[in-house]
């Protein structure tokens, strides 16, 4: 199955792995939108991919947005959902509606993404949720976010049967060298340094690595229901 004049929705398109899946489905000739909460991201993403279908800012969680969004497209081929939240609650110590956002932005937004692109797709198309390798290998203080992969990776499964023929998978990567890593500020480099010496490939994964992963499961037409893991062997280590 060929990306050739089909359109491909990214919400988080704007910057890592979504925006190395943007330019990789515009290489094989797709026709992209991307999304994002900031405006600014956005702008500078759609001046390094060049013509994007639609650039829109747009909170995955926002309900009415996403339905507007879809509304708009004509037929969707193939969506990927990469947002996602983690925060941290070690001891489960903060109010609730400051840890919610680890659950809804990834399991919500989904939720929203797959509802309302749903309509706009058939036979052929596939929907891609993110989870992260913490769905097997928690991260350490982040439960929350750590549950929310595993849901994601539970909901594809659920509409793979649910929404056929479109088929519905999860990508779970280990760590990536993205700007989600910049909220280490000054233990960056040292933690992916000390992260990478215990995986088997001795490195972290590139944006483009993923995007290759999920280009796969949009154009493998007998994938569905999966979770594919590109983490270079963490979570056996
Ligand atoms: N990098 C890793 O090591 C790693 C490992 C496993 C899993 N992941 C997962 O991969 C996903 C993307 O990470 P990345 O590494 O590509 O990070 P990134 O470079 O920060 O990109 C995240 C993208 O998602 C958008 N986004 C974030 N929250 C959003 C929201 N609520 N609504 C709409 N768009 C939103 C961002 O734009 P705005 O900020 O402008 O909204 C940006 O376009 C996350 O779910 C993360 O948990 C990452």
């Amino acid at each position: 199955m060929s990306l050739a004049n089909s359109t491909v929705v990214i919400l988080g398109g704007s910057s890592g792995i979504g925006f190395a899946t943007a330019k990789a489905a515009m290489a094989e000739g797709a026709r992209v939108v991307i999304t994002g909460r900031s405006a600014d991201r956005l702008q500078s993403a759609k001046r390094m991919l060049g013509e994007v279908l639609k650039a829109v800012a747009l909170d995955v969680v926002d309900e009415a947005g996403t339905r507007a969004l879809f509304a708009e497209l004509g037929h969707v081929d193939h969506v990927f959902i990469t947002a996602g939240a983690v925060l941290f609650d070690p001891k489960l110590a903060t109010e609730l509606d400051s840890i919610r956002p680890a659950l809804d932005t990834r399991f919500w937004g989904a939720f929203n993404a797959a509802k309302f692109a749903a309509t706009k797709m058939g036979a052929g198309g596939s929907i891609t949720f993110m989870s992260g390798a913490a769905a097997i290998r928690p991260i350490r203080g982040a439960s929350v976010a750590t549950a929310s992969c595993a849901a994601v990776e539970a909901f594809a499964r659920a509409l793979a049967i649910d929404l056929a023929p479109i088929r519905v998978n999860a990508v779970q990567p280990g760590l990536i060298d993205t700007p989600f890593l910049d909220t280490l500020g000054e233990r960056r480099n040292a933690f992916m340094t000390e992260y990478s010496k215990r995986l088997p490939v001795s490195r972290p994964g590139r944006p483009e690595e993923v995007a290759d992963a999920v280009l796969f499961l949009m154009k493998n037409g007998f994938v569905t229901g999966t979770t594919l893991t590109i983490d270079g062997g963490g979570v056996l280590t």
